[in-house]
């Protein structure tokens, strides 16, 4: 099988940098590339494995030829492209939530449910940031006993909500330690030395998307009963890059703490830093500009039958977004899943 061509559609963006950046790290095969944006910052140039390349702006015909598309251009212009670009005979992998809940869009974290690419019809939509970094840690646990309920607190970083949200958080911190006003944009309440408990806008049943999206996409991504109760509580912090997340899951049957350590430190993509004696256990920090999820205090629930409590930390941007988008187009690659389908 030839290589595949590649494009990246949304090149001058925060994920979309990511993504250029972990196609170089993982050494993703292709037989060409391009980048593309809006007419905005078409004519920005790229460095990419010592290559200078020029963005161009996306049209249709951008995709003439393309096999593969990484696009993390929003939800709009994934709808608009992802036909043109399947008419073509290409296949998309979107960061957008545009078609993550479609019934013929596999939703993959590879590694996780890398079998449902092979169902894909051309589309491939990459999970929501909190949900990613969940997935590596249940997935393992769940080969070990069925997850009866969940519950899910997430303390999450103003990357997830771009560029501008991390320059509020900044502006914001300096006009509150200098006693000058300021006034909020991108979040309803002031992000500096506060947390904000709402992210993307409130449903009819008083959740917000944001949290409805953890309760879908964890039940979509691990095969699990529609009913399976899931419920979320997201709330925004003022940390620059990088999701927690305390977790309380219920088993059908009885796990120990020391036998959730043992299975997730074998685990793929997930380190376990769990020694509360020596106060060992991971903080956001830790996990800014890394790829693994890092879990910590590794605990027996005490309000659930068979419970666990733990706590895990994530690069947003990375396991959030561009890495899981590379590492589906690494395994798209491997399966042989794109181009003459
Ligand atoms: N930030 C996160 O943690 C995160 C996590 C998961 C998913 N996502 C999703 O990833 C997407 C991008 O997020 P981001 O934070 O990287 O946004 P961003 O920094 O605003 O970047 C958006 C990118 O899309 C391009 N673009 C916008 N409209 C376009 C159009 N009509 N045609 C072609 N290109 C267009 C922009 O090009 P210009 O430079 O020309 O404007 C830019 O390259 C969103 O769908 C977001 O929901 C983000």
């Amino acid at each position: 099988m030839r290589k595949p061509r590649i494009a990246i559609l949304g090149a001058t963006g925060v994920v979309g940098r990511e993504i250029t950046k972990i196609t170089e790290e993982l050494e993703i095969e292709y037989e060409s590339i391009k980048f593309l944006s809006s007419a905005k910052s078409a004519g920005t140039k790229i460095i990419f494995k010592g290559d200078e390349y020029t963005v161009e702006e996306a049209t249709p015909d951008s995709f003439n030829g393309i096999d593969i598309v990484m696009a993390s251009a929003g939800g709009s212009t994934s709808k608009l492209f992802a036909p043109e670009i399947v008419k073509r005979g290409g296949l998309i992998i979107d960061n957008s939530s545009a078609f993550r809940m479609d019934k013929d869009v596999p939703l993959v974290i590879a590694y996780v449910n890398d079998e449902d690419l092979r169902k894909h019809k051309g589309i491939i939509a990459n999970p929501n940031c909190s949900t990613s970094q969940l997935m590596l840690v249940l997935h393992p646990l769940q080969k070990h006993a069925k997850i009866n309920r969940l519950i899910v607190s997430t303390y999450q970083a103003v990357s997830g909500a771009g560029l501008a949200a991390i320059n509020e958080l900044k502006e914001d911190t300096i006009a509150n330690l200098e006693d000058k006003p300021f006034e909020n944009k991108c979040f309803k309440k002031p992000i500096s030395f506060n947390v904000i408990p709402q992210i993307d806008v409130f449903c009819e049943n008083g959740y917000t998307k944001e949290e409805m999206k953890v309760v879908n996409e964890t039940k979509k991504i691990l095969h699990l009963a529609e009913d399976t109760p899931i419920s979320c509580t997201a709330a925004r912090v003022p940390v620059f890059n990088g999701h927690s997340e305390a977790v309380d899951i219920e088993f059908d049957k009885s796990i120990t703490p020391d036998e959730v350590r043992e299975i997730l430190k074998d685990s793929f993509g997930v380190v376990v830093i769990d020694n509360p004696d020596n106060f060992e256990y991971p903080t956001t920090r830790d996990a800014s500009g890394k790829n693994p999820v890092y879990v910590g205090r590794i605990r027996k629930n005490l309000a659930f039958k068979n419970g666990i409590s733990l706590w895990c930390v994530a690069d947003n941007l990375r396991i959030g977004a561009a890495l899981n988008t590379v590492r589906i187009c690494k395994k798209v690659i491997e399966m042989g899943l794109y181009g003459g389908r």
